[in-house]
């Protein structure tokens, strides 16, 4: 069989610095798991711009849509503040989520306990949590017609709609009862049934995909805004939580800050299923190109490395081993060794980007 492949666009500013961590640990698999993956490498974002004068490439775009799965590292700086909006870094981005149809957005809030701290909610409520927003992120109130703003009488009105179809539902809530299965096999969708349509469509679909296709699935619904309680007064209760474009933005970021720092959160878009079952995946970490620390030393890696961790366990199918590079994060953390921005009030043992990759390689090795 052909080995699992993988399209790596490191991009701008810290980028590249936070993916060389990354290949590490691509070497590490190979050389002491026997798992090897066929990397390719392209430009994307303000790099491929200055090389093509676009920043995505036709064929850097076909190659995404070839491979296994795509990690890419971050895009833009203030170089690039000037250009076109039709050539701007994130444009190439927007241009890969859009032609790969990446209409699954995957958030988890993973809180290492030795992070805990960081939080701004009580440790207990946090220490351990693991949770995965899958967000629908191609439909919804933010593409819906009509829009506009438009003239009536002697006012003017403001106008978003929030539409959903059946399939659109279907194909999300499949994305987050597969997720499930690999996980804690719990899904909780939320919508707003109680006062929209959409939302009476959206319970009502998601129902029916789990009773015909997901039945060994836990499922419940809630209605968002009791959600946004929930997710902070007891978060813990969660596993998967599927919701749509709207309210998805507004959790997932709540979530994220259940858990601290910037650079320690992963992502992942996925699309329909491929001819090899895998769906068409993109996995990212939330953070941007940094550019006031790139170049230094001082990025966090981590946020790529889980992020890779997430390319294993949803694109290969390698759970253990996700597992295995999580654990050795965790580790890691525990023993104190620090990236400046998770040097909290307790101290610890300050690294620079490549340091933290090489104590993760480290207790990926002690972990044999
Ligand atoms: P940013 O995420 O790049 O940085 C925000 C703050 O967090 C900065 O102080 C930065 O130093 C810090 N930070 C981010 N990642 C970190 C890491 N791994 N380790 C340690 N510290 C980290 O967001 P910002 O400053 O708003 O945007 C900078 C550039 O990145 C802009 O050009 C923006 O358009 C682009 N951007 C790209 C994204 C992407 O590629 N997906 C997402 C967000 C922004
Ligand atoms: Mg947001």
């Amino acid at each position: 069989m052909a080995n699992p492949s993988l399209l790596i666009l490191s991009g701008d500013g810290i980028g590249p610095e936070v993916m060389a961590e990354v290949k590490k640990v691509i070497a590490w698999l190979d050389a002491k798991r026997g798992i090897t993956f066929d990397v390719s490498e392209d430009l994307v974002g303000g790099c491929a711009y200055d090389r093509h004068g676009t920043p995505l490439h036709d064929d850097t775009m076909a190659k995404a849509q070839a491979v296994d799965a795509v990690l890419l590292g971050a895009v833009g700086g203030p170089k690039y503040d000037s250009l076109d909006f039709s050539v701007k870094p994130e444009r190439g981005l927007l241009r890969l989520r859009k032609e790969m149809d990446l209409y699954a957005n995957l958030r988890p809030a993973q809180c290492f306990d030795a992070l805990a701290d960081f939080s701004s909610l009580k440790k207990e409520v946090v220490a351990g949590l693991d949770i995965m927003i899958v967000r629908e992120l191609t439909s919804g109130v933010y593409f819906g017609e009509p829009r506009g703003i438009f003239t009536e009488g002697n006012e003017r009105v403001g106008i978003n709609t929030q539409r959903y179809t059946e399939s659109e539902i279907a194909r999300v809530a499949r994305s987050a009862f597969e997720l499930a299965r690999r996980r804690g096999n719990k899904v909780c969708s939320m919508e707003k049934a109680n006062v929209m349509e959409s939302g009476i469509l959206w319970r009502q679909v998601v129902q029916e995909v789990h009773d015909k296709e997901y039945p060994d699935v836990q499922l419940s619904h809630m209605y968002a805004d009791a959600g946004a309680m929930q997710l902070t007064r007891n978060p813990k209760q969660f596993d998967v939580i599927v919701t749509d474009n709207l309210f998805g933005d507004l959790l997932s970021d709540l979530a994220a800050m259940l858990t601290g720092s910037l650079g320690m959160l992963p992502s992942a878009s996925l699309g329909a299923p491929m001819e090899n079952g895998r769906p068409k995946a993109l996995y990212e970490p939330v953070h941007g190109s940094a550019p006031d620390i790139a170049g230094q030393g001082k990025a966090n890696p981590i946020a790529c490395i889980l992020s890779f961790a997430m390319a294993l366990r949803y694109s290969f199918d390698l759970g253990d081993e996700a597992t295995r590079l999580e654990k050795a994060v965790e580790k890691v953390l525990a023993d104190g060794v620090r990236t400046p921005d998770l040097m909290g009030p307790a101290g610890g043992t300050p690294v620079n980007t490549a340091q933290m990759g090489d104590a993760i390689v480290a207790a990926l090795d002690a972990s044999l």
